[in-house]
């Protein structure tokens, strides 16, 4: 593992192990890489990111807490929570078999209390880099009261071509379309030719992503997740978004690892949760 700085001076942590190598920015512990030795790029980043504060980092691996998408009544509140913008500590690296695990910590802080989710928390967040990817999010009530909330893992995966990709495993799961509103289950795998943004509630199962343009195969496994959001900006969205390429929806597709609205967690004081997922290449 070498310390160093990232794009925009950011700081950055740079795993290589024997199995895989790895990029974590310590702002939002926000895996921006990864790929088994030999293999190509698992995680998906735009070349238009931007790397400044107070600014999310466009793909990779953003971490949604403690509410997902806008706040319900606070609308000045960030979009995602303040976890994807904050520094997080990296508390410890060891190697672990042919893999390198490092631990990065978040807790509460003055601007976190005054946020629109007042509350004292420690999350501990573990990355496993090898051949595969792990990822462990475990969030700790430090408070006296009980409290709730949102958090995903909100993955983007690298495809060569998202007309010729599909998400399997999510076949039989009813979802809410935030674009048209709730619907019923469906028999197929996701495909895309759309803008495309689906949250599956109860969906716990593991989701195959399949690039035939490749022939590779991602697949996700999860626990301690009720829920799995899938999202492509398409054409429009992408071109709305400053810090998206317009043609960067192509090369890549969200399946997010989540626990939000009806699946949002409620801890009692001094209680855990954990959350985790593994992404593996075939
Ligand atoms: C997805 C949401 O999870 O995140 C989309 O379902 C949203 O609606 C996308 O556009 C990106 O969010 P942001 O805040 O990173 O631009």
């Amino acid at each position: 593992v070498e310390l160093g700085m990232g794009q925009g001076g950011l700081a950055v942590a740079r795993v290589f192990a024997p199995t895989g190598t790895a990029e974590i920015y310590l702002r939002g512990a926000h895996v921006s890489a990864w790929a088994p030795t030999g293999g190509r790029s698992v995680i998906w980043m735009s070349a238009k990111s931007e790397y400044v504060s107070g600014v999310p980092l466009r793909g990779g691996v953003p971490i949604c807490f403690p509410w997902f998408a806008a706040h319900p009544t606070d609308a000045t509140a960030p979009s995602h929570g303040f976890a994807r913008l904050a520094d997080w500590r990296l508390t410890e690296a060891r190697e672990a078999g042919d893999d390198v695990v490092l631990v990065f910590v978040l807790t509460d802080t003055e601007a976190t209390r005054a946020s629109a989710w007042p509350h004292r928390f420690e999350a501990r967040y573990t990355v496993t880099v090898g051949a595969q990817l792990s990822l462990s999010l475990q969030v700790t009530n430090r408070d006296n009261v009980q409290l709730s909330f949102e958090q995903a893992l909100h993955t983007y995966l690298d495809v060569a071509d998202i007309r010729q990709t599909e998400v399997s495993g999510l076949e039989g799961a009813p979802f809410t379309d935030r674009l048209t509103g709730a619907r019923p289950a469906e028999s197929e795998p996701v495909r895309f030719g759309a803008e495309t943004d689906r949250i599956y509630l109860n969906s716990t199962a593991a989701t195959t992503v399949t690039d035939a343009a490749t022939g590779r195969e991602i697949t996700v496994t999860k626990q301690g997740s009720a829920s799995t959001v899938v999202w492509n900006p398409w054409i429009d969205k992408a071109a709305a978004m400053a810090d998206f390429g317009d043609a960067e929806y192509t090369g890549m597709v969200c399946v997010e690892t989540c626990n939000i609205r009806d699946n949002a967690i409620t801890l009692t004081p001094g209680a855990s949760h954990e959350m985790s997922v593994r992404y593996s290449v075939a």
